[in-house]
């Protein structure tokens, strides 16, 4: 794809990936975009690469503005591969006056690439760089998303380069917000927050605080993945505050795994007792739902139950890789319990039930196990359970404790 003027001198030179599929356990099935921005001044400065499959794209799309090799600074706001991984090409082609980085950042680059001899140029929170009549300040982001992150901020054009914050893994033909459908974007963005950003949300929140601080006037949110938003930053910026307050909805998620369909008929009863309570929930199957999906609802609900057979003194191997997923990601404020059925150790249960505890998610009781197939009694303690989980969570909502009880 060619050039895309964002700003008068300044321009998307990034790529498209339409085929990936996967980016580190998160589900890309609309693959997603390595954006890259030049800036045309009396120093020529590209912000950020590509990842390395896609260095032609990016030298061929620059080269449709001006020779790549009279770029004068080259900008690593991250050093994350997919967006650094042409980076050596670059420095290559272009040979810059300045490789312009923070100072984890050049720690890392050296750490990735083993070049001492770049011409780094390191630059912390409030440090400017004068590019003629534009002027680029910096503002370290650490952990969002590695510790090297940084932004980029041109007040000139009030226009903020935000590396993979606000960003989305969707590969489309348009650049901006604006072209395309809102709610499929916000659900874009919310996928990635709920995926990358999540556990990083105090220093999400710390970040906007620091903004607001700064006092920075933004009209236009340009980050490396995905689409540009110029029609309202604000409105990605008040998500982010949400998502980063892990503020939740009416709103349950009943997860699980099943064998003979004994814990998907818990499944269904735990639903019921929980819309019984006035809580929507969404069931989902381990089998049939990726787990980047799946903790994309997990983001907004309140509470969170989860059911899997006993299998090999254990808990299916679906349920261990998302709770492992979803504790790397640290979901916090939620309630729940546990449910399934079993043969004869039945150990899965009191398995989930500790890795929820583990995450400081409020039980409301021990779970519920049931030997073989549930019969009426059973799925009616479900349907209770589900209840009781709700009413927790509901009561969280009015300010009250989880109640707590045993099944
Ligand atoms: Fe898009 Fe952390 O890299």
């Amino acid at each position: 794809m060619g050039p895309v003027e964002i700003k008068r001198d300044v321009y998307w030179v990034g790529a498209l990936d339409w085929n990936i599929r996967d980016f580190h356990g998160y589900s890309t099935p609309n693959g997603t975009t390595y954006n890259a921005y030049l800036v045309m001044d009396e120093k020529i400065a590209l912000f950020d690469t590509v990842k390395k499959p896609f260095k032609n794209d990016l030298i061929d799309c620059i080269g449709k503005i001006i020779d790549p090799g009279r770029i004068d600074y080259l900008v690593v706001n991250h050093v994350e591969m997919d967006h650094s991984g042409a980076v050596p090409d670059i420095v290559e082609l272009v040979r810059p006056e300045k490789v312009v980085c923070s100072p984890m950042g050049k720690k890392a680059l050296i750490d990735h690439y083993g070049r001492q001899d770049w011409p780094y140029h390191v630059v912390e929170t409030g440090q400017t760089l004068k590019l003629g009549k534009k002027t680029v300040s910096f503002l370290e982001t650490r952990m969002l998303h590695w510790p090297d992150s940084m932004m980029s901020y041109i007040p000139e054009d009030k226009l903020l380069l935000s590396s993979d914050g606000f960003g989305q893994h969707w590969a489309t033909s348009q650049r901006f917000d604006d072209e395309v459908d809102a709610s499929r974007l916000f659900g874009h963005a919310a996928k990635y927050y709920a995926n990358i950003l999540l556990l990083f949300s105090p220093l999400v929140r710390k970040l906007i605080t620091k903004v607001v601080e700064m006092g920075l006037d933004i009209d236009m949110i340009a980050p490396d993945h995905g689409l540009i938003w110029r029609k309202d930053p604000g409105g990605i910026i008040q998500a982010y505050q949400k998502w980063s307050a892990q503020e939740s909805g009416r709103k349950a998620v009943v997860i699980y795994d099943t064998m003979w369909q004994a814990t998907e008929s818990m499944a269904k009863a735990v639903g019921e007792g929980l819309k019984s309570e006035g809580l929507d929930f969404k069931l989902f199957n381990l089998k049939l739902n990726h787990r980047s999906d799946i903790m994309t609802e997990v983001l907004d609900s309140r509470a969170l139950v989860l059911g899997s057979p006993t299998i090999n003194n254990g808990m299916m191997p679906t349920m261990a890789d998302l709770l492992s997923y979803m504790k790397g990601l640290r979901p916090t404020g939620k309630v729940g319990a546990a449910f399934g059925s079993y043969g004869w150790s039945g150990e899965a249960v009191k398995l989930i039930s500790e890795a929820m505890r583990g995450m400081d998610i409020d039980l409301v009781g021990e779970g519920i196990r049931v030997k073989y197939s549930p019969q009426k009694e059973d799925l009616d303690r479900c349907v209770e359970l589900g209840r009781q989980v709700a009413r927790a969570a509901l009561g969280q909502e009015a300010g009250g404790l989880p109640a707590k009880a045993g099944s």
